[in-house]
């Protein structure tokens, strides 16, 4: 019971992950990339229900990039037609999970009908209590910086707001993730060291977790495998850690 609550108290608030790797596994079995966004799919549902079970506050997940733009038309449409496939078949679950959907991303881009599922599901989810699961989708993390500085740039020339009375928390409300915590925990699987454009202002101090799982293998244990190395990380924010300060 001790050792539960002291567990519970080193859950990080957000978890953000970096779903990368489908189409390595796919490659690996001698299967075409789609198989592996398939197979990636399994991996979404697991981890959600995953994180839902282990109380999780926040988990957002990097399904689509802005740069992702640049692949084969085709794959293009797999990934869409995998969002849309999600919206319809696993709404009824989430909403029954108590999960409060949120869709962050240029959101303009995608088809209309897909605007139209986003839209949906953020109004059905709405009053929702549980953990916040946002898909990042048509997101990249420099676009939404200079949206924010955008919007307070005209701000700015129209008048409404004094340069010098920006601060990092307004610039943080003119960003998607402004009703969420910055993410404590970013998980990138596939082996690669990098952020690809996700979450830039907000990864300031996440701790980041880079694993060689593809993303297709990730599943329940390896979330409790990365809750644990968090738990065993110490963050000091730039100041000294409490046996220095002592
Ligand atoms: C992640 O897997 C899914 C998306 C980026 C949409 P990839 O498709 O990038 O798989 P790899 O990195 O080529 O193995
Ligand atoms: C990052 O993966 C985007 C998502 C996981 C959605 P990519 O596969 O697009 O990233 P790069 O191209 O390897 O940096
Ligand atoms: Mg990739």
């Amino acid at each position: 019971m001790v050792l539960e609550n002291k567990r519970a108290s080193h859950l990080p608030k957000h978890v953000a992950i970096i779903m990368d790797g489908n189409g390595r596994w796919a490659s690996k079995r001698l299967l075409p990339r789609e198989a592996g966004h398939y197979a990636g799919m399994k991996s979404v549902r697991e981890t959600v229900r995953a994180a839902c079970d282990l109380g999780l506050e926040n988990l957002t997940l990097f399904a689509f990039s802005s740069e992702n733009w640049k692949r084969p038309k085709t794959e293009v449409g797999v990934l869409m037609g995998l969002l849309r496939a999600y919206f319809r078949s696993d709404m009824d679950e989430l909403a029954g999970r108590n999960v409060r959907m949120r869709i962050i991303g240029h959101r303009s881009r995608v088809a209309s009908d897909i605007q139209k599922l986003i839209e949906e599901s953020e109004k059905r989810t709405l009053t929702n209590t549980g953990m916040n699961l946002t898909i990042a989708f048509d997101y990249g993390g420099q676009e939404e910086i200079v949206a924010a500085a955008r919007e307070l740039a005209r701000a700015a020339a129209d008048g409404r707001i004094d340069p010098e009375t920006i601060t990092t928390e307004l610039f943080a409300a003119r960003l998607f993730t402004s009703a969420l915590p910055s993410p404590d925990l970013v998980i990138r699987t596939s082996g690669e060291h990098r952020l690809s454009n996700f979450l830039l202002w907000q990864s300031a101090y996440a701790e980041l977790l880079f694993l060689d799982t593809l993303w297709p293998d990730f599943d329940r244990a390896a979330l409790e495998g990365a809750l644990a190395q968090f738990d065993g990380r110490e963050r000091r924010f730039g100041a000294l850690d409490s046996e220095a300060v002592a």
